[in-house]
């Protein structure tokens, strides 16, 4: 146990379940007596917590680090040391090549192995840890020992996947499919809310196939899904609203679906990628759903909850996808009318069975994006504007852009400003949508509203 004072600033990349990572690191880290630094200058360890999902995720890292070489130079002409770390899914892909390839690295960890961070620093030279180890590392990660939580705070129930999506390299990075036990998860949840958090978002890359262990209070063994889950964490005293990201169509199992319509805390918004419109590329893609499938999905969905909104990820240009193949993206999307969506090329992932298709010209790749991204904004807007003049629920999580206001979110997760105070962050209220930004909502608060005209 050291008491010295040393700083570490960590770079995040990539999905919400590396801002989860970092977090946990941070704890790891702040037990070993690291603080936060404002920028790489001011810190004795320098972290990047990597995304390997799509292109040229290894040369970013790669051009990262050729920056942090000077900081680590500049700092030793002082007669200070900075370490620089990598983490994160590049860490795992890459592996030893990275210390072949920058001498400036210290330390490679992989994803499932953050609670070594303080073993892996402390060795003399530099160190690696890519292994997939037996024992999982949420039961070595200290508890989250920061004073506050987020009003709306990550909690992973789940990580890796068996799906094997032939373009993803997820399955090869964070590994096969792991739930955490109920209990942990209770626990994490309530440790959450007694540092202020109001909402949780359930992470994991296939959140939906979660399959924990019950034991002690929670039941004699045997395993909950993730509706029950989701039911069980609702009754927790303190927790307003519930959310899970992301979902797999083929593991939305009837009871969540039920969930949906059963709870009012889990929230009517949800991220269910489809990636593609038409059944050719979806096999290709390996997806284990059709196009008719989904529909009738979102069908059943939106009949449990009539107010659901759905997001989507789409990747376009997958090897072999024609013009027709496209448009059958770009029709399925008209039909489903998503409230937000992400759409990316195709990115050959090394490794991966797509990979070593036939591939489609990087100028066809962007016309389609073009095309898609043109569809999903105007469909994001329309959304939107329909909020103009209803009275919406809405979480307020921190101070606004401007004095005087501060900033929620809906219960479709978009932004909401409202001139208000300060105190009311952390704290649910009616407001009354007045104008529609770009990128938020602008409200005020409303007196007494009217469930029915809230969901109208
Ligand atoms: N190329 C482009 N997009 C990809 N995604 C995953 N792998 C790739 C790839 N190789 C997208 C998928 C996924 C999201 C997180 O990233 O749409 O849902
Ligand atoms: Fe990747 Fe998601 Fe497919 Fe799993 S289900 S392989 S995480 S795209």
């Amino acid at each position: 146990m050291t008491t010295k004072t040393r700083r570490v600033f960590i770079k995040t990349y990539g999905c919400q379940m590396n801002v989860y990572d970092s977090d946990r690191m941070t704890d790891v880290l702040a037990a070993e007596g690291y603080e936060a630094a404002e920028r790489p200058e001011d810190a004795d360890l320098v972290l990047l917590n990597t995304c390997h999902i799509r292109e040229k995720a290894a040369e970013k890292v790669y051009s990262e680090v050729g920056k942090l070489r000077l900081v680590k130079e500049a700092a030793r002409a002082q007669g200070r040391e900075v370490k620089i770390a990598v983490a994160g899914c590049v860490a795992q892909a890459e592996g030893e090549e990275i210390l072949k390839r920058a001498q400036a690295v210290d330390v490679v960890v992989g994803p499932q192995s953050y609670h070594l961070l303080p073993q892996l620093l402390r060795r003399e030279g530099r160190a690696i840890e890519t292994e997939f180890p037996a024992d999982s590392k949420f039961d070595h990660l200290p508890k989250a020992g920061v004073p506050s939580a987020s009003v709306s705070a990550f909690l992973t129930v789940q990580e890796g996947c068996d799906k094997f999506c032939t373009f993803c390299v997820v399955p090869y990075t964070r590994g096969a499919e792991a739930s955490r036990p109920v209990e942990k998860i209770v626990a994490e949840a309530e440790a959450l809310v007694a540092r202020g958090a109001k909402e949780i978002m359930l992470l994991g890359q296939n959140v939906n196939a979660y399959h924990g262990e019950a034991a002690g209070q929670f039941g004699k063994g045997g395993t909950w899904s993730l509706a029950r889950l989701v039911a069980c964490l609702s009754e927790v005293p303190g927790i307003e609203r519930i959310r899970y990201t992301t979902s797999h169509p083929r593991d939305m199992s009837d009871d969540l679906i039920a969930a949906h319509a059963r709870l009012p805390k889990l929230m009517p918004y949800l991220h269910l990628p489809v990636q593609a419109g038409s059944d050719r590329v979806l096999q290709a893609m390996n997806r284990k759903h059709d196009r008719g499938f989904y529909l009738r999905l979102v069908e059943t969905l939106r009949e449990a909850r009539p107010d659901l909104a759905l997001s989507g990820d789409f990747i376009v240009g997958f090897p072999g996808e024609t013009e027709a193949d496209f448009r059958q993206t770009l029709a399925l999307v008209e039909e489903v009318q998503y409230a937000s969506a992400y759409s990316f090329k195709y990115s050959p992932r090394p490794g991966t069975p797509a990979a070593e298709m036939d591939q489609v010209p990087e100028d066809e790749k962007s016309e389609r994006l073009q095309r898609l991204q043109a569809l999903i904004s105007k469909q994001q807007a329309d959304f939107n504007a329909r909020m103009r003049g209803l009275q919406v629920d809405v979480l307020f999580e921190k101070p606004g852009r401007h004095p005087g206001q501060i900033v929620g979110r809906s219960p479709w997760l978009q932004a909401v400003q409202v001139d208000a105070p300060r105190d009311m962050i952390g704290t649910v209220a009616r407001v009354r949508i007045e104008a529609i930004g770009a990128n938020s909502l602008f409200g005020a608060l409303a007196d007494a509203p009217t469930r029915e005209k809230a969901i109208a």
